[in-house]
């Protein structure tokens, strides 16, 4: 269908979705209510980065640890990048904690700590994609820039019943977005939208009795609303296998710091047997003992691939190491060690098996 021959439908869906986040509004501590003053843009870029892939409902705490901690872009630009990214444990997608933070710096210190306003700059920022930009130019300056992430992509897709498979099928989906996305407001239009993609218009069972387009989407006139948007044929993810080391002593746990670059990088860990670089679970420990393997005792999903995980467990009281990157972590205060999920998980497997 195309969109610019029914600019009375587009203008109708625009309306309809604005009257009803005045009233609808999810309260958020990044947002401004509707209407009201545009939000700090410190907490909207770290809001919109914290969001990529990630729910609403598990940024929320992160949010405001962040903001307290550091109140301000210069504070956080004042942190040590390993705070920062033990701060970020259990987002997951480390690399956006260390853009974040370069990205910091240079607001810090090459903009004098003010976020660009344009689509066009923001987009020159580590970490800031199309999306990114978009978000942030509209919901903290007000710029009439066209948002689309993947609950917009799923509601307009729905609306205008876009038939192209995804990810073609976007071109057309920002097409509709550009259509229906009002000249001023842009950024309240925009949340309103996401908002209806998480609580209307959901993937699975959307709530359509209680929708204010209904009347004007195609999706629900064809009664196939689950259809759209209409996704590419899966791929079967490969499976690979990892080794992680458990070297305990004394209460405490042997962690190291992974490299900068690469998967996790720069983030604490439990020694392992370099699984990031492709390997199949099988090194050889870094110490010799008597070692105790356990097979499969954590999954864990990438976006390219499923890790299975062996434990290989070694106990002694007399173990010393000469890496400067290790570090003996009290399992008592492991909670605070800011390790990654697919850590986070061993450890709580361990600690619950040797209860
Ligand atoms: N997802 C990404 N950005 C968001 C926002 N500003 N409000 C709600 N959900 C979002």
């Amino acid at each position: 269908m195309a969109v610019d021959s029914f600019p009375a439908k587009a203008r109708k869906i625009s309306t309809n979705i604005g009257a009803h986040y005045v009233d609808n509004a999810r309260i958020l501590p990044w947002r401004s209510p509707p209407g009201s003053n545009l939000p700090d843009p410190y907490h909207v870029w770290l809001s919109e980065i914290m969001l990529q892939q990630t729910t609403v409902g598990a940024v929320k705490s992160y949010f405001d640890t962040f903001t307290q901690r550091w109140p301000t872009v210069q504070d956080l630009a004042g942190a040590k990048e390993a705070d920062v990214l033990a701060a970020w444990a259990g987002l997951g997608y480390y690399a956006r904690a260390r853009n974040l933070y370069k990205c910091a710096v240079y607001v810090a210190e090459t903009l004098n700590g003010i976020f660009p306003q344009k689509e066009s700059e923001l987009l020159k920022l580590p970490g800031v994609g199309a999306y990114t930009a978009a978000a942030i130019a509209a919901i903290a300056f007000g710029e009439r820039a066209v948002v689309v992430d993947a609950n917009i992509e799923r509601l307009v897709a729905r609306l205008f019943a876009i038939e192209t498979p995804l990810p073609r099928g976007r071109t057309e989906i920002r097409a509709a977005m550009d259509a229906i996305t009002p000249r001023h407001g842009a950024g309240d239009f925009a949340q309103a939208c996401m908002d209806m993609g998480a609580t209307i218009c959901t993937s699975k069972n959307p709530k359509c009795d209680i929708c204010p387009v209904q009347k004007q989407c195609a999706a629900f006139a064809g009664g196939n609303m689950e259809y759209f948007p209409v996704k590419p044929p899966k791929k079967d993810k490969p499976v690979r296998r990892a080794r992680f080391f458990w070297i305990e002593q004394k209460g405490k746990v042997l962690l190291a710091t992974r490299q900068p670059q690469g998967m996790l990088g720069g983030m604490r860990s439990l020694p392992d047997d370099g699984w990031a670089a492709g390997n199949d679970g099988h090194a050889t420990p870094p110490m010799t003992g008597e070692w105790q393997v356990h097979d499969n005792v954590v999954q864990h999903s990438f976006t390219h691939f499923s890790l299975e995980v062996d434990l290989a467990v070694y106990r002694n009281e007399k173990i010393v190491t000469n890496n400067d990157d290790n570090i003996w972590w009290a399992l008592d205060d492991i909670a605070n060690a800011g390790l990654p999920t697919l850590y986070a998980k061993a450890v709580k497997w361990k600690l619950k098996e040797q209860k």
